[in-house]
């Protein structure tokens, strides 16, 4: 039911593994894999993938995506950019992208920047995934609380569309998804 052959950006991409099934089912025109891949000193994120009790080196796990992909890369079909996603996704253009997968920095003021920027560049009826709305693990109450916080900030421009386990499907309305969704509140 996603987008085929459109653009797409992917928030958080540690070794790639969701990437190549974005890639597989969704075969995107675009895909910008977006991860600063440096491992964290906040001891908020010391039990991460990428924190200070981790057994992943982010160097290595970087060299390991742009080996896994070169393919794609030599193509132009897929843009490694290694960066903190608000820097990296302003070089893409607003209204641009078809879907946007966000799987970062789970902390509450990051995922709802990722949220914000991710609607700034998404075309109306584009697609948000956001993975671990959930509050059992190292980031708390941070996704579940920005998730609803956002929702509360947009319901005029995004809705859910679905939500399977962790994680939520939202899409950003365009004129025909408002006038199909809206109506009196009974
Ligand atoms: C849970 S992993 C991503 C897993 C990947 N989406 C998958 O399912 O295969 C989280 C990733 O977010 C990255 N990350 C942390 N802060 C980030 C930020 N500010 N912007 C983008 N990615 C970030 C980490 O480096 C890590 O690789």
């Amino acid at each position: 039911m996603l987008p085929k052959n459109g653009h797409v950006a992917e928030i958080g991409v540690f070794k790639g593994d969701y990437s190549g099934r974005i890639l597989r089912n969704l075969k995107p025109q675009k895909m910008y894999l977006i991860d600063p891949w440096v491992n964290s000193d906040d001891p908020d994120q010391s039990t991460s993938l990428y924190g200070a009790d981790s057994e992943h080196n982010m160097d290595s796990v970087y060299q390991s995506v742009l080996d896994r992909y070169s393919d794609e890369i030599s193509t132009g079909q897929v843009e490694v950019i290694r960066a903190p996603s608000p820097g990296a996704m302003s070089d893409i253009a607003d209204g641009s992208l078809d879907f946007v997968y966000i799987d970062g920095d789970h902390r509450y003021d990051a995922v709802l920047l990722d949220l914000e920027i991710s609607m700034q560049k998404l075309r109306p009826g584009g697609y948000i995934a956001l993975d671990d709305y959930m509050m059992t693990n190292w980031w708390k109450d941070g996704v579940v609380r920005a998730l609803n916080v956002f929702l509360g900030a947009h319901s005029d421009q995004i809705m859910i569309d679905r939500c399977l386990q962790r994680q939520v499907l939202l899409r950003k309305r365009d004129d025909t998804t408002a006038t199909a969704t809206s109506g009196p509140v009974t």
